[in-house]
């Protein structure tokens, strides 16, 4: 049985795009049966209406985070949704909604986390001169970008690079690593036990 998935954009939704290619696949564990986005002005729900996947707005505004937290929750359990993806969702979630999420929420974030977590993070990276930067798929925890890694990969930094540049080589490793810790994900391979992510027997 495929594992039914929601994915919560803010804007372009590229790496939304890349879990709806992958999810094509017969053989993909997932299927995506909701795109919520806080911004109606979102490319990535263009996106969704194209692929034929059930979309909807909630809007963070006006609102308490915990108000909006279970305007959310309570679209996605009404979709059937079993996991979770933050595809360039740009709200901080309450402790409630993670916990409640707990093992079947995860993020993408365009580092090698633990390092630069947050915001500005290829103008950091280039900032600091490191050589390498890169892309992480991890649990959602409470505390921002720090949850158990499920997936990351290193990507060189080039003399010359802009922040855009940056971004561009990382955001190509994005688009095949979120689709492939979701797979993880999906068939048990990978779970969230005791604050770690660990791989099954
Ligand atoms: C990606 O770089 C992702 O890692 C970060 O925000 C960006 C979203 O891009 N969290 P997109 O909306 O998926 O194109």
């Amino acid at each position: 049985m495929k594992k039914q998935v929601a994915v919560l954009i803010s804007g372009r939704g590229s790496n939304l795009q890349s879990l709806i290619d992958a999810a094509r696949a017969p053989d993909f564990p997932a299927r995506i049966v909701l795109v919520i986005s806080n911004r109606e002005d979102a490319a990535g729900l263009q996106r969704a209406k194209t692929a034929g996947i059930a979309a909807c707005i909630v809007s963070h505004r006006g609102k308490t985070r915990e108000a909006f937290d279970a305007e959310m929750d309570a679209a996605l359990r009404a979709a059937g949704a079993e996991l979770v993806c933050l595809a360039g969702f740009m709200r901080i979630l309450s402790d409630g909604f993670v916990r409640g999420w707990e093992g079947r929420l995860l993020n993408i974030h365009p580092s090698l986390l633990p390092d630069f977590k947050g915001t500005r993070v290829h103008e950091r990276v280039l900032e600091a001169g490191v050589s390498h930067s890169g892309a992480s798929v991890h649990f959602v925890v409470p505390e921002l970008d720090a949850g158990p890694v499920v997936a990351q990969e290193k990507v060189p930094v080039h003399p010359g690079d802009t922040p855009e540049s940056l971004a561009a080589r990382v955001l190509a490793v994005e688009h095949r690593l979120y689709p492939a810790a979701l797979r993880l994900v999906a068939e048990g391979k990978v779970r969230l036990e005791k604050g770690f992510a660990v791989l099954a027997d």
